[in-house]
């Protein structure tokens, strides 16, 4: 089989016969070429990117899942079929989104979705962000709420299990915070146990300051 070259001609966008040719080209390449599919291809990205947005940057009330860790990703799956994880909009969207999915499937996602680059919300309250870095920081021994950056980083990137919150979205990181506050349940220890010692002032300031990390 020869490789049927791709001729794109973006110079000439008025020429629409030339164009139709193009696609045609591309179209017929791609199922000459395609080969048999790996398992990440045949996974129904779609079903997620629905709404946790096309590139997976988050959408609405849905978070961004693009650049997560692999293996906070696979838990967090496992915590939404079982229903460990349990407060609203994981009952909402998420409990059903995984019903099907065996264990296979969950890696495979888990592995397409933490390659992805992941870009800042930048959509917190810039007025908060010193605040924020400080307790992110240094935690406030006054009020038992150790530091953050122990387990997520000095970037809030992330390791393993623990996962990467530099630059989600600022409404939630506020809605988990202030949910297991509510005593809703994780998927692992330890975060309902600091997050209840959180005023709302501090948590705003810590979902600001995350939201601007790149
Ligand atoms: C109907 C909309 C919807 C669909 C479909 C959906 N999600 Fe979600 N997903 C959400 C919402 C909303 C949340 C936020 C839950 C919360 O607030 O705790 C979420 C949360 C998550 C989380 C937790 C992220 C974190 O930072 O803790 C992961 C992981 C996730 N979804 C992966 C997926 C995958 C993989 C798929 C496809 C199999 C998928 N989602 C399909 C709406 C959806
Ligand atoms: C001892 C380690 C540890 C410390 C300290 C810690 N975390 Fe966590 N954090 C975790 C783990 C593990 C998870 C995943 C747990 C889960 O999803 O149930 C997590 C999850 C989170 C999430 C959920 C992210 C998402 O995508 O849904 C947020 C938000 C968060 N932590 C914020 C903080 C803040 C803010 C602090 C400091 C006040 C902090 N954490 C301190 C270990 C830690």
């Amino acid at each position: 089989m020869r490789l049927v070259s791709l001729d794109v001609d973006i110079a000439a966008p008025r020429d629409m016969t030339r164009r139709h040719s193009t696609v045609a080209t591309f179209t017929l390449a791609a199922v000459l070429f395609a080969g048999p599919l790996s398992a990440q291809e045949q996974l129904p990205i779609r079903n997620c990117t629905w709404c946790h947005g096309s590139s997976a940057q988050g959408f609405a009330n849905a978070p961004r899942i693009a650049g997560q860790t692999r293996q906070y990703l696979e838990m967090s799956l496992q915590s939404f079929k079982n229903h460990a994880r349990d407060n609203p909009y994981s009952k909402q969207y998420m409990w059903g989104a995984t019903a099907n999915l065996d264990a296979e499937m969950a890696h495979g996602f888990a592995a397409y979705f933490s390659e992805l680059p992941a870009e800042p919300a930048n959509d917190g309250d810039a007025a908060l962000e010193d605040q924020g870095k400080a307790i992110y920081s240094e935690g406030l021994p006054d009020e038992n709420v150790v530091s953050c950056i122990v387990c997520h980083g000095p970037k809030a990137q992330g390791y393993e299990r623990i996962p990467r919150l530099g630059g989600m979205g600022y409404a939630y990181l506020k809605r988990r915070l202030e949910q297991w506050g509510e005593g809703y349940h994780a998927a692992a220890e330890p975060m309902p146990r600091i997050a209840r010692n959180l005023t709302t002032n501090e948590i705003n300031a810590l979902a600001s300051y995350l939201s601007f990390i790149k």
